[in-house]
């Protein structure tokens, strides 16, 4: 690390001593204009940072950070299609998925563009001609339903994004998801549909991954029971998403059915490629392409606004004065909005998956703390779950609360939906406030019973708010995220965009895979592993 980057993470540590004088309730109570001082604006979101445990001195020296690790030119290099997965030697260009026609993003002096819109045509006219019927299966028959067969990145984004906009997903066309190996999986979607109007949508940028191939075979066999037609004749029920389009033809897909991929995009951060197939069925093209709209408009808030204002770049500042200055090791996301129950998920794999690391750029080790546990479910069930914890237990976890100032539940009576979503976000509002302020100890209030009912306070959070839950804003805060994380990569020294140590385990599956096959044969596996095999053995 080089020395004026050490002196500024000396400079928050001293920042840190300074404000553990004082409180959340201090700073919200001794600055009339904090909450003013302390929200911004990007986009269509509204991001409120005023309870954290921050000042104008704090920022100062986070933004000192910001320019000593090179966050504007790291973010310039990405944009501009430079290797910056320095391990993969790849460029990151999932902004290039979502680009204006007027933005230019070129790798290796090719205009990525042209071939990105051509796949988006292509995508968008297949799922209109699914939508409208014209697309028959192999027996004569509408097809009804997809499946998109996949895991992680070619899993999460869509699932949740599905989720998220199921209230305007009227095609007429359901998507389902499946990605555990778990055969429980494939065996629960697959048994609501119908053969002969399903079409299987196998989405894995390698097309080697063990669950979604395992998946993949499984559906098609089902397919061929329940259609009565051969794997060759099944070529109407078959699409594929992969950069890997040879393998997807030979799996049986047709080559007009095979969506491509391209390595400068990561699975974590692909939601707005072809691997969205299934959820643009689903949601119909137009709000595919306001999704991409939002995510474009998050780009370009995080290209031009300037440090101090950039909402993603203080995300990640404020992340990190928590998990390095405040040591928390943390962060729960609780969406006020049940459409985004998946949102948590999601984001485990963006975050941890991309910062999860010990190995610096250089490949020496990281002198510090990177990215804390990211967790959460929906309010307002988490606060009849683990709140408790939150308000009074003995680890302070920073939250990020997302709520939206409009409903999007349809069906049901206007009144009734208003009514639930004022609880909503009064609930919302509450628990912000609750975590930040506390409540005093039993002296000073007569219902409390010592500490059992004390709420310590002091807990920080920052809440993110737009007017409602679109495919546009459902974009701006995927971007907002994505920014956020890579961000951190920069203020931590890591390479956000490699995953290596998710290959250990698929490695040693494999070995004991072998090894069930044949216990008799040598292996390496160790002596714990090798007895739970023999118990499996005797008792599958
Ligand atoms: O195992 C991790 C991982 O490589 C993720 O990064 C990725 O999103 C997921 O597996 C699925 O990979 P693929 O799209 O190649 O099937």
């Amino acid at each position: 690390m080089e020395e004026s980057v050490r002196r500024v993470w000396a400079a928050l540590g001293r920042e840190a001593g300074r404000l553990s004088a004082t409180s959340l309730r201090d700073l919200l109570s001794n600055e009339p204009h904090r909450a003013e001082h302390l929200t911004f604006d990007a986009a269509d979101l509204r991001v409120d940072f005023s309870r954290q445990l921050i000042d104008d001195r704090v920022l100062e020296v986070l933004g000192a950070l910001a320019v000593a690790v090179e966050v504007e030119e790291q973010r310039d290099a990405m944009f501009a299609g430079e290797a910056v997965n320095i391990t993969e030697d790849r460029a990151v260009l999932h902004v290039a998925l979502r680009a204006r026609p007027d933005e230019q993003i070129l790798v290796d002096g090719a205009d990525v563009g042209v071939e990105i819109r051509r796949t988006l045509d292509r995508m968008a006219q297949h799922a209109a001609v699914l939508a409208s019927g014209e697309h028959r299966g192999a027996t004569g028959q509408h097809i009804r339903d997809v499946v998109n067969i996949g895991i992680g990145g070619s899993d999460l984004g869509p699932a949740m994004a599905h989720r998220a906009l199921v209230d305007v997903a009227s095609t007429g066309i359901r998507a389902h998801f499946v990605s555990n190996v778990d055969p429980s999986d494939v065996a629960g979607v697959l048994a609501g549909l119908e053969p002969a109007s399903t079409a299987l949508v196998m989405s894995s940028k390698t097309f080697t991954t063990q669950e979604t191939m395992a998946n993949a075979r499984t559906a098609l066999r089902w397919l061929v029971d329940g259609t009565g037609v051969s794997g060759d004749d099944l070529g109407p029920h078959l699409f594929a998403v992969s950069s890997n389009v040879d393998a997807a033809c030979a799996f049986g897909v047709p080559k007009d059915h095979v969506f491509p991929m391209w390595d400068w995009v990561g699975g974590r951060f692909s939601l707005a490629s072809a691997i969205g197939f299934s959820l643009m069925c689903a949601i119909g093209e137009h709000n595919f392409r306001e999704l991409l709209a939002g995510m474009n408009d998050m780009d370009r808030h995080f290209r031009q606004a300037p440090l101090s204002r950039n909402v993603p770049v203080l995300m990640a500042l404020v992340g990190v004065w928590n998990r390095n200055a405040l040591g928390y090791s943390s962060l729960a996301v609780i969406p006020y909005l049940q459409n985004l129950g998946r949102f948590p998920a999601y984001l485990q794999q963006l975050e941890m998956e991309s910062n999860g690391k010990r190995a610096d750029r250089d490949g020496g080790r990281v002198d510090m703390a990177t990215c804390p546990v990211v967790w959460g479910e929906p309010g307002t069930n988490g606060q009849h779950a683990f709140f408790q914890l939150l308000h009074q237990g003995t680890d302070v976890i920073p939250v990020d609360f997302i709520g939206a100032a409009r409903p999007t539940a349809v069906g049901l009576a206007d009144n009734d939906v208003a009514d639930q979503h004022e609880k909503l976000m009064a609930n919302l509002m509450a628990q912000a406030a609750a975590l930040a302020l506390g409540a005093p100890s039993s002296t000073d209030n007569p219902r409390a019973l010592g500490e059992h009912r004390a709420f310590p306070g002091n807990r920080p959070s920052t809440t993110i708010v737009m007017d409602q839950l679109t495919s546009r804003t459902l974009g701006q805060l995927v971007s907002l995220y994505e920014h956020k994380v890579f961000v951190q990569g920069c203020l931590w020294g890591i390479n956000s965009f490699d995953q290596w140590g998710v290959e250990l385990g698929k490695i040693l599956a494999g070995d004991v895979l072998r090894h069930l096959a044949d216990p008799s044969a040598a292996t390496t596996l160790d002596p714990a592993t090798q007895r739970m095999a023999q118990w499996y053995l005797s008792r599958r």
